[in-house]
């Protein structure tokens, strides 16, 4: 579990830290967030991450609170206090605390900084990826601006919550003209019985996942076929094989998209080869 989660500058055990109930992130979803994945204590795409997160804020103009190399360190220290071998680590940046207004704090206001970390199961992980997950489909609740990392995360809770009710793990959401734009929490990707990759092209609609990013320089370094364009449900329940991209799944085949079998029901032979060779082409930070 986690012990220890850092916040503006202290290090707190996990059972007394907090931030202020006016903190603009509690009360307005006015924060944004970055999950990292920690493999061998060493943070994954840091790099990427740090960028995205960077992006983001400049979208919210919320001001990053420190320098990269102080975040780098809080991160770092933020693993290694927690223990974390593997697992994710966790940093939201806020607005910031001031008395409940919807118009931006005054100038100055000093953005509210969380890290935290926790260990993940690798064998856990392991057995899902050889079994696979299964998804269903609903169409997308949330708003313009999928592409910015906020915590506004209700909607894609609720879809997860109505996923796990009918004992799938994830949910794919699809636009108006009934194209998949990602998951409630990754990127979603089929393979046509071709070998072609196809993962929805980046806009406002959906997140530039960092574990999206990656994976297509593995994919040109192998030299696979890469579309990025947009695809249908019933185009998924066709294809060979579909999985997800996530820091904290990596690359995780899809089995089942509401209920219809993808290819003969097991993780494809190409999304298990890009799950194993993935962290070849990650950035590894110690
Ligand atoms: N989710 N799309 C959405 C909506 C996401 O929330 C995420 C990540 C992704 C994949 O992005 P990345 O490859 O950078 O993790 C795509 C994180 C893991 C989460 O909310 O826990």
């Amino acid at each position: 579990m986690a012990r220890v989660i850092y916040v503006d500058g202290v290090y707190h055990p996990y059972h007394t830290a907090g931030v202020h109930p006016e903190d603009r992130g509690y009360q307005f979803g006015d924060a944004v967030y970055e999950v990292c994945e920690v493999k061998s204590g060493a943070i994954v795409d840091q790099g990427r991450h740090i960028a995205r997160l960077q992006r983001s804020l400049d979208e919210l103009k919320i001001t990053m609170p420190m320098t990269v190399a102080a975040l780098q360190t809080v991160i770092r220290e933020t693993v290694r206090r927690n223990r974390v071998h593997d697992g994710t680590v966790y940093l939201q940046v806020s607005r910031g605390t001031n008395k409940r207004d919807f118009l931006f704090p005054p100038a100055g206001t000093r953005p509210t900084l969380v890290c935290l970390a926790r260990p993940a199961d690798p064998v856990r992980a392991k057995i899902a990826a050889e079994n696979g997950i299964t998804v269903i489909s609903e169409p997308d609740p949330r708003w313009s601006r999928c592409d910015i990392k906020t915590v506004m995360l209700l909607p894609a809770s609720l879809a997860k919550e109505r996923a796990r009710d009918t004992g799938s793990s994830e949910v794919w959401f699809t636009d108006r003209d009934g194209f998949v734009t990602e998951g409630g929490s990754s990127n979603a990707w089929i393979v046509t019985r071709d070998r072609e990759l196809i993962t929805t092209p980046v806009s406002n609609a959906i997140l530039r996942g960092v574990t999206r990013t990656t994976l297509i320089d593995l994919i040109n370094r192998e030299g696979y076929r890469l579309v990025e364009r947009q695809f249908t449900i019933a185009e998924a329940k066709q294809a060979q094989e579909a999985f997800i991209t996530s820091a904290s799944n990596v690359v995780m085949p899809v089995t089942e998209i509401d209920g219809a079998p993808v290819g003969n029901r097991h993780p494809g032979g190409l999304t298990l080869a890009l799950r194993e060779s993935f962290h070849e082409v990650a950035e590894i930070s110690t």
